[in-house]
């Protein structure tokens, strides 16, 4: 063996335990289904720029952790670091403004970062996207929270909450933001922290170190400063988030780290998962479409971290899991048989029945402990003897009861019986 892994901070999904993964990830997706959000898919890389100039070249996503590389033609491409950017430049790209708005669309696929790998925070992650773009109703922002609360809800998952707050717009954020730096430039803070400073003051507020959030307890907020345009949105959408049941909490210090964020922005945290505890988050972008030479059009959003949310779901100990596994299995016994039991798991899988027969030559012994591993709730054994009399053996794989089934019958009798 050369000796090979997968590369650092990123790991393979293997059966039975993928079965959880793809319960998660489906689970996420149906209420967008449900909801009439069209699903898209875009390349996993794309132009540098679409990264650089929607995401933000100060956040540590783009400066820090993009896997960029420079193809054989010469062209900078970037592994996407999230779904949003890559979308609003399909969006732009085909003119999906120019039919009825909203437009709404669903993504679910892999996403890349160069971040210092952890429980739960990997450079290669999967996340489910939600994107509904063109429109800026206050009611759409409570239908796009509202449709990611209804995924971890089906999933069964009860302690994770929605941290919530406004980021203001153009019309009042240069205002608070200039309040901000003088607030700043006061405290006693090191060279590293005043560069954050200067390029994106805001991201202070989320500094972890007890020093500096001890000095930070005066400092004005933005949710204290929004426009009354701005402010009307943010009541309007509380109002509708009431109404269809959802709860959150007020995080006026909720720091995003992707800069394209205005008026509603949010959060997903799980109390389970330790330090990476946000399974998703999310948010209104109004200047997005324009910063990648679209139209000045409105979006809203989020992704959830398929990865953490399964991480979730383990920790709150729910069994999602549908069983994946085949329900009825074929044991032959002979040249004849084998041919047989290759044709019968064909007809069951074709009605829909999930079979399985073994490969190789397996002996008896070694057939049944693949039908019991096959996690099937029972097996036809048939040999070749059987077949001269014409008949079959269903055996009940959990009671080991078994009956001799006359050939003319048993496809019906284990289409009726497997799975109970
Ligand atoms: P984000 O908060 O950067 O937002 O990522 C969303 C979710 O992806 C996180 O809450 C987390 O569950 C998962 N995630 C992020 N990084 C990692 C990682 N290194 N390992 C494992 N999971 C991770 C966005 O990506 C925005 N595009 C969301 C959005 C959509 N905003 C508007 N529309």
């Amino acid at each position: 063996m050369s000796g090979l892994t997968a590369p650092k901070g990123t790991f393979d999904t293997l059966p039975p335990e993928s079965a959880g993964f793809l319960a998660v990830r489906d689970t996420l997706t149906a209420p967008l289904r449900r909801a009439g959000y069209g699903y898209i898919e875009t390349p996993t890389f794309e132009d540098t720029a679409v990264f650089a100039r929607g995401v933000g070249e100060s956040t540590d996503v783009v400066s820090k952790e993009m896997y960029t590389f420079t193809d054989r033609g010469g062209r900078s491409l970037t592994l996407r670091p999230e779904l949003t950017a890559g979308l609003m430049r399909s969006f732009i790209e085909h003119r999906l403004y120019s039919g009825a708005l909203p437009v709404k669309l669903w993504a679910v696929g892999s996403a890349f970062r160069y971040e210092r790998p952890q429980a739960g925070r990997y450079r290669h992650f999967t996340q489910v996207d939600c994107e509904a773009l063109g429109v800026d109703d206050p009611a759409l922002d409570a239908e796009v929270v509202a449709l990611a609360v209804q995924g971890f809800r089906d999933l069964g998952l009860r302690n994770f909450e929605l941290l919530l707050t406004s980021l203001g717009d153009a019309t009042c954020r240069p205002q608070y933001r200039e309040l901000l730096v003088a607030f700043l430039a006061d405290l006693d803070l090191d060279e590293d922290t005043r560069r954050r400073a200067e390029i994106n003051p805001l991201r202070v507020l989320d500094d972890k170190r007890p020093e500096v959030q001890a000095q930070l307890a005066d400092a004005p907020l933005m949710v204290d400063h929004l426009s009354d345009s701005t402010k009307a949105h943010y009541d309007a959408v509380r109002q509708h988030l009431t109404d269809l049941g959802v709860t959150w909490t007020e995080a006026p210090r909720l720091v995003r780290g992707l800069d394209y964020y205005t008026k509603t922005t949010f959060e997903f945290v799980h109390s389970g998962l330790g330090a990476q505890s946000a399974i998703g988050g999310g948010g209104r972008y109004d200047g997005l479409s324009a910063a990648l030479g679209g139209p000045d059009l409105s979006g809203i959003g989020y992704a959830v971290g398929v990865d953490r949310t399964l991480l979730a779901v383990q920790a709150e100990g729910l069994d999602i899991a549908a069983s994946t596994g085949v329900q009825a299995f074929v044991v032959p016994l002979g040249a004849e048989a084998k041919r047989f039991a290759v044709r019968l798991v064909g007809q069951l899988r074709e009605a829909g029945v999930p079979a399985d027969t073994v490969y190789g030559d397996r002996g008896l012994k070694g057939a049944m402990k693949a039908a019991d591993r096959s996690g099937a709730s029972h097996a036809v054994v048939v040999g070749d003897r059987d077949l001269a009399e014409g008949v079959a053996q269903l055996r009940d794989l959990r009671t080991h009861e078994q009956v001799a089934v006359p050939l003319g019958e048993l496809f019906d009798r284990v289409r009726a019986t497997v799975g109970r």
